[in-house]
């Protein structure tokens, strides 16, 4: 079926989840982050993710500021942080992260081909827009959808059903774009084309369904979603 709309993850995706830690990690005063920063970002990625599954799961829903808070708590703690000002600028930065480099190019790539454009992020709605005013990339989407219009997290049906809601297309007109391995999964296993950015080499998640395509950057998402 002929793709007519492309859909991305935020976080980790279209945005570099890593950046803040990185970034406070090469300020003035910040010397013992520095020598863990990346033990850091890893924790308070992988504690943030748990959160949003265990949340979904058991029904306790809440927004993903919180379990990006939540997270962040648990990874100082386990690094031997506990500066309150290093958490409060952690946070700051969060809301302004890096797009990587090639994600404008490669939105308007797809906008002059006339694809629609979305972001469906477990991302409360005002944290992405934060994230997409800062890398400027408002003009080459035609929507941020947030689970936060269905209360729960991804992997949930209820989040990828909010792209065949919002542009009345069937799922296999959709590519959907993830650097979650799991996230492409079960999108997958939703109906979607999908396409995992692997960008460090992980290993397949073990799923009952596999992405349709791997790549390690974005640069040939409007290609492949010409030939697909
Ligand atoms: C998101 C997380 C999963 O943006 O990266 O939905």
């Amino acid at each position: 079926m002929t793709i007519t709309t492309c859909v991305f993850d935020a976080y980790g995706t279209l945005f570099d989840v890593t950046a803040a830690a990185r970034q406070a990690a090469a300020e003035p005063g910040h010397a013992q982050l520095a020598d863990c920063w990346q033990k850091l970002a890893g924790d308070w990625r992988q504690k943030q993710l748990q959160y949003t599954w265990l949340r979904a799961v058991t029904g306790a829903h809440t927004d993903f500021w919180e379990v990006t808070q939540n997270g962040l708590d648990w990874a100082m703690e386990a690094s031997g942080l506990s500066d309150p000002a290093l958490r409060e600028r952690l946070l700051a930065l969060y809301w302004e992260l890096s797009a990587y480099p090639e994600v404008p190019a490669m939105l308007s790539r797809l906008k002059q081909a006339g694809m629609n454009t979305a972001i469906l992020s477990n991302g409360s709605p005002d944290m992405l827009q934060g994230a997409v005013q800062s890398a400027d990339i408002g003009d080459v989407l035609d929507d941020v959808l947030s689970v936060e219009s269905v209360g729960i997290f991804k992997p949930a049906d209820a989040v990828y059903a909010l792209v065949e809601q919002r542009f009345g297309c069937a799922r296999g007109e959709v590519l959907f774009v993830s650097s979650n391995g799991w996230d492409a999964g079960c999108a997958t296993g939703f109906g979607f084309t999908t396409a995992w950015v692997n960008r460090g080499g992980e290993p397949m998640d073990r799923l009952p369904w596999v992405p349709a395509h791997q790549l390690t950057d974005l640069t040939t998402i409007p290609d492949l979603a010409a030939r697909s």
